[in-house]
């Protein structure tokens, strides 16, 4: 029987352009190709899901606006169900993004993201029965995060947090984590343990646990991950790709670990997958829009090889 992924997290609008260095403060200088792109990591990480082929249902909220209608129609498009979306009385997220160089610099509006909250959660309490995995990350309340994984974890369903934007959380939430998926500067600012090398990303891993995670994976950017396999920490490299745009490059990753775990893979598979996913999704301008559907990641797989980390 098919499994099914609740993600509960955010929904932005995100306006992109793309420049060659960055303006000084009080300084106006001219970008190119800007674009305005569905996103939220909470949206994307959804949108990956639902492009492995797997059952997606997002829980959020987006305005009253042009941009919360356009939002939820993109969510359908990509396969992902959408009836959970709340619409409230305030502007859809937004995310003024700028693209340099391939790498980004995000400023996020919560907006209607921000109505998501413990009240909103224990309402909708009947998901938790539905979702085999709960797929969290920051943009909403950390309170409503915090609810929804002790409900989830109460009914014996895995939780996985992506703590980004990262921020500080009672240390509470940490003991109903399955998996904890922070970047390099997530990591460090979560353990206290600046990421410099593989013994780093071992001790994170390591502390993680110990703050009550069940199992971590430490993103490196063009490092790889570094990911718990019982009490070893393994190590994977990236595909290489032409980077034109970063944005999104996490959360299919994580969206690419959610769905193949829901099929039953084990995690140096899944992170394979992931990778490939993750992949495909920087060569491409663009949030959501950039995520490949599996037979692509198929297709990629038969001709690209992972490096070595
Ligand atoms: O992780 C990328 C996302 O972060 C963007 O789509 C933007 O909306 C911000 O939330």
């Amino acid at each position: 029987m098919s499994k099914n992924i609740l993600v509960i997290g955010s929904i932005n609008v995100d306006y992109v352009i793309h420049t060659d260095r960055l303006p000084k403060l009080g300084e106006t200088i001219t970008g190119s190709d800007f674009a305005m792109n569905f996103g939220g990591k909470g949206a994307n990480q959804a949108v990956a899901i639902a492009k492995a082929g797997c059952s997606v249902k997002m829980l959020g909220a987006v305005g009253n606006d042009l941009s919360g209608d356009l939002a939820l129609k993109n969510l359908e498009d990509c396969g992902v169900d959408s009836s959970e979306v709340l619409r409230v009385d305030a502007p859809t997220g937004a995310a003024v993004i700028t693209v340099c160089g391939g790498d980004n610099h995000i400023i996020l509006d919560v907006g209607a993201n921000g109505y998501v909250t413990p009240k909103r959660i224990a309402e909708r309490a009947d998901l938790f029965a539905w979702a085999d995995i709960v797929v969290m990350q920051y943009e909403i309340p950390t309170e409503s995060v915090i609810a929804a994984a002790r409900m989830a974890k109460e009914r014996g369903k895995m939780v996985v947090i992506n703590p980004a934007p990262v921020k500080e959380v009672d240390a509470e939430l940490y003991r109903y984590v399955d998996l904890m998926i922070p970047n390099e500067f997530e990591a460090q600012l979560i353990t206290g343990i600046a990421q410099n090398n593989d013994d780093d990303a071992r001790n994170a891993i390591a502390k993680l646990r110990e703050m009550g995670c069940q199992n971590a994976i430490v993103t490196l950017g063009g490092k790889g991950c570094a990911y718990g396999v019982g009490d070893d920490v393994h190590f994977a490299g990236i595909y290489k790709v032409q980077r034109v745009d970063t944005t999104a490059a996490g959360d299919s990753f994580i969206g690419g670990i959610c769905s193949k775990l829901c099929e039953g893979w084990d995690l140096d598979r899944a992170v394979t997958y992931a990778a490939a996913v993750s992949a495909i999704t920087v060569s491409r301008p663009g949030a959501a829009v950039s995520i490949p559907v599996a037979s692509e990641v198929e297709e990629f797989l038969k001709t690209h090889t992972i490096g070595e980390h």
